[in-house]
C-alpha cells in the first residue's frame, strides 16, 4: 500500500520523506491556498522535492481550459499527475491527456457509478473523499469496497487512492480493503506511529534499567 501526504507544507513533505513513508503528494486548491504562495511553482517545488507522483489540481471547469492547464502541469515535472474534478469535460480531459501520456487523477469522487466513468476515461487514481461522506451520515469506507469490486471485476488498472482521510481508523480499513493508495493528512500519519502501550512499555524498560544505576556501556 502506498501512501501519499494530502499536504503543500514542505515542512511537513520534507518530514515524511525523513520518516521514509512518503511515496506521493497530493494537493488540491484548498491546500495550496492555505500556504499563501503561487500555484504552479508550488506544485513544481514540490515535484522537484518529491521522487513520487505529485497531484497539482486544474482550476479551470471548461474543457479547453482545464485541458491546458492540466498541460502545463504536466510540463512542470514528470512526476506531476494531473487532478481533474469528475464530470464530463473533466473525464474528456483525462481522456486526452491520457492520449499524450499524462496520468490523472480523478477527484471529488463520491460514488461508484462516478468511479466506473473514471475508469472507462483512462484515469491513473481515482479519488474517493471517504470523510467528507462520513461528514454527511454515509459510510465512506463502504464506497471504497464498491469501488474496489467493479474494478477487480473488470480488471481496470485506474488504482483506488483513498482521499479526505480523517483518522487511523480510515487507514486501516482502507489497508483491508486492498486499496492501492491512501493520501494521509500529517496529523494522521502521526497518529499512525502511536499507541499508548508502546509509550507506557518504552517508559518501564526505561525506568527498570535507569533502576540499575548502570548506563549503555556497563
Ligand atoms: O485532497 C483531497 C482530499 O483528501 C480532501 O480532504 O479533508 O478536505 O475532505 P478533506
Amino acid at each position: 500500500m502506498r501512501f501519499f501526504l494530502d499536504t503543500a507544507d514542505l515542512d511537513e513533505i520534507a518530514t515524511g520523506l525523513e520518516w521514509g513513508m512518503v511515496d506521493g503528494i497530493t494537493t488540491n486548491p484548498s491546500i495550496i491556498a492555505k500556504q499563501g504562495k503561487p500555484y504552479l511553482p508550488t506544485v513544481r517545488e514540490i515535484a522537484e522535492l518529491v521522487p513520487g507522483p505529485v497531484s497539482g489540481e486544474v482550476l479551470a471547469t471548461d474543457y479547453e481550459g482545464m485541458l491546458d492547464q492540466g498541460r502545463r502541469l504536466a510540463d512542470l515535472a514528470d512526476n506531476v499527475v494531473v487532478k481533474v474534478p469528475l464530470g464530463p469535460a473533466g473525464l474528456r480531459v483525462v481522456r486526452t491527456l491520457r492520449g499524450e501520456g499524462t496520468l490523472c487523477n480523478v477527484t471529488l469522487c463520491f460514488s461508484a457509478p462516478q468511479a466506473l466513468l473514471a475508469a472507462k476515461a483512462g484515469a491513473a487514481y481515482i479519488s474517493p473523499f471517504v470523510g467528507r461522506i462520513d461528514d454527511i451520515g454515509g459510510v465512506g469506507m463502504q464506497l471504497i469496497e464498491e469501488i474496489l469490486t467493479i474494478y477487480r471485476q473488470y480488471d481496470f488498472a485506474t488504482e483506488v487512492l483513498v482521499a479526505s482521510v480523517r483518522h487511523p481508523e480510515h487507514l486501516l480499513q482502507a489497508a483491508l480493503m486492498g486499496a492501492e493508495v491512501a493520501t494521509i493528512p500529517f496529523g494522521v500519519l502521526e497518529k499512525l506511529y502511536k499507541h499508548p502501550l508502546t509509550d507506557l512499555g518504552l517508559e518501564r524498560f526505561l525506568a527498570d534499567w535507569n533502576s540499575t544505576g548502570r548506563s549503555f556501556e556497563d
